[in-house]
């Protein structure tokens, strides 16, 4: 069955070589993609050739990067090692590209998910000047059938000067049912409330929009998306995820949540991927997910029909989920629904919805401060993602972390976070693989007690206690969050001694 239908849009098709000269030096590309679902697969190669090229021949040519999150090797991998990006937004995990915003060569806005589209209306990011984005058909009308991702792809089609498609028959042509994509977004003071009031309520169309007029080129591709496989849960993941689910089994038996909990949202990683497998074993069932991407671990859940139903922006599954969820397309619809991700990570449904949000973290601080971007302060991993969105606006939050980096010669646990991307004002709950800290309702003191009680290593606990012990006596009028600050950040000068920096 042919994927492009539309007569206008089938008259453009044309090679990613020919596409990719519609791309001019000092661009603005907004890209398809997400935790590398979905992304264009000729173009951006094609891109990077003809860089290449250009700086061969001495010329300058750097384009702006505007993306949903990560995409995949072929697209910030090869951009990246032809020098071909001055600007990366909203989120990257390339390892080239990390290197190359660590050296400062290219300007990173580590934004949160759910601001990229808004602020992108709001005129804050500029002109977005093309669109390259991969759907899986376009329909007669001009419809566009989405793909495994949805990310920004709404808004960098409806604000791009020029647009090219790339029509990927790899993508499952039985995807079209599968999204919802909401077109009633305005700006201030215009806004209405979104009128979600369940998880997997449907509340726009199946379809993405584009003024065919601004479609330029449209490319045909047969090509994977680029998925990393999981590492089978180790140790350290199972314990923590135990520990994870019997607090909630704790909380229901309280009475602060219902049998079969509240939304769940799971980070990216491979602690949030074992956190799955362990609901999938527990005695849990019937439960939702509104979250951002789809893991293997949600896979699971839904094959054991431990999970009812999937709200998210995009999938993140390893080649065998892949092939898994291609076996079994059918399947899954009705049970799966992939949204923009202004929507899957709103902080109004997010907060109106109570979900549970599960993230990993680099390191937390003794007061609950959690970094989950930066190492030793200084040099970028990831990016905050959706984390703030979700974390800050969740009915009940936890960050996830092994309690050493690097072999134990760093502790995730330390006197002052050395970057805050969640403050001890947002953070709920603190599990490492030593244990669960809930600082719900705690003073910081308080606080600083059961974080190095319950998560610290067992190798830390006694410097991390001597230092507030230290410093509640070093400043008897400064006690409510104590702290010695030419000593604080000294735990991590001591780990740039180590080499691992
Ligand atoms: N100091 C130095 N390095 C540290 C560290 C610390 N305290 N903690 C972790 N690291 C390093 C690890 O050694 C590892 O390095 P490597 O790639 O060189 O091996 C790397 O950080 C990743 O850590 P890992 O233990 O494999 O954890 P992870 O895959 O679960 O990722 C985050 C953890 C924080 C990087 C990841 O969750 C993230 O990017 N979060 C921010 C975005 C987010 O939360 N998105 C989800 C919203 S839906």
């Amino acid at each position: 069955m042919p994927r492009i239908t539309c007569p206008v849009l089938a008259d453009r098709v044309t090679t990613a070589e020919a596409a990719a000269e519609l791309i001019r030096p000092g661009d603005s590309v907004g890209i398809s993609g997400f935790t590398g679902a979905g992304y264009p697969k000729a173009v951006p190669a094609a891109l990077a050739r003809r860089i290449e090229a250009a700086h061969a021949r001495g010329e300058e040519f750097t384009v702006g990067l505007w993306s949903g999150a990560s995409t995949a090797p072929e697209v910030d991998g090869a951009l990246a090692e032809v020098h071909g990006i001055d600007k990366r937004l909203p989120y990257n995990s390339d390892p080239t590209l990390r290197a190359l915003i660590n050296s400062g060569e290219v300007d990173y806005v580590d934004s949160h998910l759910s601001h990229s589209a808004q602020h992108m209306w709001f005129g804050f990011y500029g002109n977005l000047d093309v669109a390259v984005v991969e759907v899986a058909a376009i329909l007669p009308n001009g419809l566009l059938v989405p793909g495994s991702s949805v990310g920004n792809n709404k808004t960098w089609l409806d604000q791009a000067d020029r647009v090219i498609l790339e029509v990927n028959s790899w993508q499952p042509r039985d995807f079209e049912g599968f999204h919802d994509i909401y077109y009633g977004t305005a700006l201030p003071p215009h806004r209405f409330p979104l009128q979600l009031t369940h998880s997997f309520q449907r509340i726009g169309d199946p379809y993405l929009r584009v003024d065919p007029a601004k479609v330029l080129a449209v490319v045909e591709t047969n090509a994977p998306d680029r998925n990393s496989a999981f590492k089978e849960p180790d140790e350290a993941s199972r314990a923590m995820a135990d520990l994870l689910v019997d607090f909630l089994r704790h909380e229901v038996k309280r009475g602060r949540m219902p049998a079969d909990l509240l939304p769940l949202q799971s980070g990216v990683g491979n602690v949030a991927n074992a956190v799955m497998a362990g609901l999938r074993v527990s005695e849990f069932e019937n439960l939702t997910a509104f979250t951002e991407v789809i893991q293997d671990g949600m896979l699971d859940l839904i094959d054991s029909g431990t999970l009812r139903s999937v709200s998210a922006t995009s999938f993140g599954l390893s080649p065998t989920g892949v092939q898994r969820f291609l076996d079994n397309v059918g399947a899954y619809k009705g049970k799966i629904l992939l949204r923009s991700e202004e929507i899957s990570n709103h902080p109004e449904l997010v907060r109106r919805l109570g979900v549970i949000a599960i993230n990993g973290m680099i390191e937390a601080d003794i007061y609950g401060n959690v970094n989950s971007t930066h190492v030793m302060g200084s040099a970028i991993m990831n990016g905050i993602g959706g984390s703030g969105d979700f974390a800050r606006n969740a009915f009940l939050n936890f960050f996830v972390s092994p309690s050493t980096a690097k072999d134990g010669a760093i502790s995730a646990i330390v006197p002052m976070a050395s970057h805050v991307d969640h403050t001890e004002h947002d953070v709920h709950v603190l599990v490492t693989e030593q244990g669960l800290a809930d600082l719900r309702g705690l003073s910081p003191t308080d606080r600083a007690e059961r974080v190095i009680a319950n998560c610290a290593h067992p190798d830390y606990r006694d410097a991390l206690t001597d230092y507030v012990e230290r410093a509640k006596v070093a400043r008897p009028t400064a006690r409510h969050t104590p702290h010695l600050l030419t000593e604080a950040l000294s735990w991590h000068a001591r780990y740039l001694e180590t080499g691992h920096m």
